[in-house]
């Protein structure tokens, strides 16, 4: 086995979020025309799609609608969280799209099947994104799209401002560090896709602005995912925090999704490449 097919567990990653239903919940909230408003414009209705690190799926089931007469493969290493995703592609009576469990690093499709590759909030957790990024070129037809994004951490940025907020962000580094993962992937990521071997890569940032009835599910999932979810368990096994440090964070954002007025904004980084014929 060469050092680019090393599977998941050799190589020691580890997903910083984990699958407790208060991420999977979160996640579930997310939409194609959002996430994937950079893509879509390249879009044709024949197009084969695979969206790698496909969580809940309720993105990757946009993209089939989007792809209407051709098809869409969702891929995870989790499979748990595809069951999620077929049950949403089902609720929403999309039938041009399959899940399938699988390794970004390794993944069991011919050379250039793809006209498109998408990865969302995937390679910011990864030990080798550029690893990654190159088995999602080598699956691209020459023309096909990779479409990739990430959050950068660094950006997160509340209102009102509180000091849990600012304990939080540093935890949350600490632990995606501890992974060697990379929580600002969005300033690095058009580095990375050109070190994959894509020559020129466009830029597509965007800022998320969260108020109201948003901001407020925002906080309460923080408020949750910092005590039940990967993460908790990480920063306890780490050594990072204790079991006050992370009530007293998850108080802070449930204080903060009932205050007055919240607002919360960070930046999103995407990037598009198309594969160089020949
Ligand atoms: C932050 S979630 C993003 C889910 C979805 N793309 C979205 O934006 O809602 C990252 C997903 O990547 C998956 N993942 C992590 N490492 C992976 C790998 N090596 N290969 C495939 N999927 C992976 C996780 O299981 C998780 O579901």
């Amino acid at each position: 086995m060469t050092e680019e097919r090393l599977s998941l567990e050799q190589r020691g990653d580890r997903y910083t979020h984990g699958h407790h239903q208060s991420v999977v919940q979160s996640h579930a909230r997310r939409r194609a025309e959002v996430e994937a408003w950079f893509l879509l414009p390249r879009l044709a209705p024949d197009m084969r799609l695979l969206d790698v690190g496909c969580g809940p799926g309720t993105i990757t089931t946009g993209l089939a609608r989007a792809v209407a007469g051709g098809s869409v493969i969702g891929l995870d290493a989790a499979e748990s969280v595809l069951e999620h995703a077929r049950e949403h592609a089902a609720s929403e009576d999309v039938g041009n799209i399959e899940f399938v469990s699988g390794d970004v690093y390794a993944l069991e499709f011919a050379d250039r099947s793809f006209d498109v590759v998408y990865a969302n909030q995937l390679l910011q957790h990864l030990t080798d994104p550029v690893a990654a990024i190159v088995e999602m070129r080598r699956v691209l037809k020459p023309g096909g799209w990779l479409g990739v994004r990430d959050a950068d951490y660094a950006t997160m940025s509340p209102h009102p401002k509180f000091a849990e907020f600012d304990d939080w962000n540093r935890l949350y580094h600490e632990v995606a560090y501890r992974n060697q993962a990379e929580p600002d992937a969005g300033r690095v990521l058009a580095s990375w896709v050109r070190a994959a071997g894509f020559e020129s890569v466009e830029l597509h940032p965007n800022v998320v602005a969260m108020e109201g009835e948003e901001a407020r599910i925002w906080g309460r999932t923080w408020s949750q995912r910092i005590l039940y979810s990967g993460i908790a368990d990480q920063a306890l096994e780490y050594g990072l925090a204790d079991e006050a440090a992370l009530e007293r964070i998850s108080g802070g954002w449930a204080r903060w999704a009932e205050s007055a007025e919240p607002f919360f904004m960070f930046t999103q980084i995407a990037v598009l490449a198309a594969k160089e014929a020949g």
